[in-house]
């Protein structure tokens, strides 16, 4: 996910940490003193001031004294004082040895913690510092982002409670066992998707087909391949959505009778017998329209509006985003996006060059409006 502009960054290092990282290190990162002790001079309230005027307090790493500390409302070094003054989110990194992680104590003081409305982030599988592999790794630095911009906005969000499902990048389908027939989508446009409706509160689960996009590691993610398993993923997971984006390049056509040999050349042309696929958004729409929020992508080399606009009528969407494909700059691989938003209540609007975060956002926007008459 790309840098979102800067936050003022405070830090505090317990008495613990300062033996693996110096205040220096983290002031030449954040531009700003960290915060050592309750006592420092000048500084005896800050415990009240730092968190009752911040967006976020986030305890990365965690480890199972801080948690114990924190479930059982113990206040005795700056740390723990300022979580239990704490009125913003808190967001909660446990890391340690997996016998610590999974000790009875341990598991208690967590279920604690979820339960006073802390936001955990579950460690991950790894090589861990004591020279072991097990579970009690902290997440990479993508993945702790990803979940520290969730627990900042999404307690702002505009579609909070809402469900989101998005399908996204491309699909491959098989000629023989070694050769496929695919498209370029990188799956960029429903990755700004996933995170511009996470930020915006809702829930979000992607099925992602082929493509280089990072995915946030706060959605719900299944991988397909072909455009069948994509339509068969999708159609399983809409009832439980609310809002339904499709944002793949779905094939319109598969290879009739994928060989299960490789194919081997005989030097002449060939024939590749082909078959339609499942329109997938056109089959949301004869089930789902007027019950769910549908959006889809009408990519186009010309007349965006014009195919858009049939597509919403064809499709029964209640969004359509035209967006012109095949220039450098806009459509597949491309950081930015020209297009044209379609709404079933005929509102059009032209975008004009933007990046597809800022056209993910818009849409998120054009979501809520045509939501605004209905319980979607
Ligand atoms: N779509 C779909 N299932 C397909 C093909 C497309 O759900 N088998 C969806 C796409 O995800 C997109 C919308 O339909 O949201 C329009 O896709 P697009 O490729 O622009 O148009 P097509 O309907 O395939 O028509 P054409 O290729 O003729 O433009």
């Amino acid at each position: 996910m790309q840098r979102r502009g800067y936050a003022h960054l405070d830090t505090i290092l317990t008495r613990n940490a300062t033996q693996f990282v110096t205040p220096v290190t983290l002031e030449a990162i954040t531009g700003r003193m960290p915060y050592t002790g309750t006592f420092e001079p000048g500084r005896t309230l800050s415990h009240i001031d730092l968190v009752q005027g911040s967006g976020l307090l986030a305890i990365v790493p965690a480890t199972a004294n801080m948690l114990a500390k924190m479930a059982g409302g113990i206040g005795d070094d700056l740390l723990s004082t300022s979580y239990l003054a704490a009125d913003c989110p808190v967001l909660v990194a446990p890391s340690m040895n997996t016998k610590m992680m999974e000790h009875p104590a341990t598991v208690r003081n967590l279920a604690r913690l979820r339960e006073d409305g802390v936001y955990l982030v579950d460690p991950d599988d790894g090589y861990l510092a004591c020279g072991t592999y097990g579970r009690g790794r902290m997440p990479d630095v993508p993945a702790l982002a990803d979940h520290l911009e969730l627990a900042l906005h999404r307690p702002h969000g505009i579609l909070s409670g809402k469900r989101v499902l998005i399908a996204s990048g491309g699909t491959s389908e098989p000629i023989d066992p070694v050769r496929s027939i695919t498209n370029r989508s990188t799956g960029k446009m429903g990755s700004e998707l996933a995170g511009a409706f996470l930020r915006a509160g809702a829930s979000v689960k992607l099925v992602t087909g082929t493509g280089s996009a990072r995915y946030p590691a706060t959605a719900d993610r299944q991988q397909v391949e072909t455009a069948a398993e994509m339509a068969q993923a999708v159609s399983a997971a809409a009832a439980e959505a609310d809002i339904i984006v499709m944002a793949a390049a779905v094939a319109d056509y598969t290879p009739a009778e994928p060989a299960s040999e490789k194919r081997k050349k005989t030097g002449d042309p060939i024939v590749l017998p082909m078959d339609p696929t499942v329109d997938i958004l056109k089959q949301l729409g004869s089930i789902h329209a007027g019950k769910k929020i549908l959006v889809g992508f009408a990519a186009e080399t010309s007349n965006v509006e014009q195919y858009a606009t049939g597509k919403l009528k064809e499709k029964q969407a209640d969004l359509i985003v035209g967006n012109r494909v095949g220039a450098a700059d806009t459509g597949f691989g491309s950081d930015t996006n020209e297009a044209v938003l379609v709404a079933r209540d005929g509102q059009v609007i032209n975008t004009g060059c933007i990046t597809k975060e800022a056209l993910a956002v818009r849409i998120v926007g054009e979501v809520k409006r045509l939501s605004g008459d209905r319980h979607a």
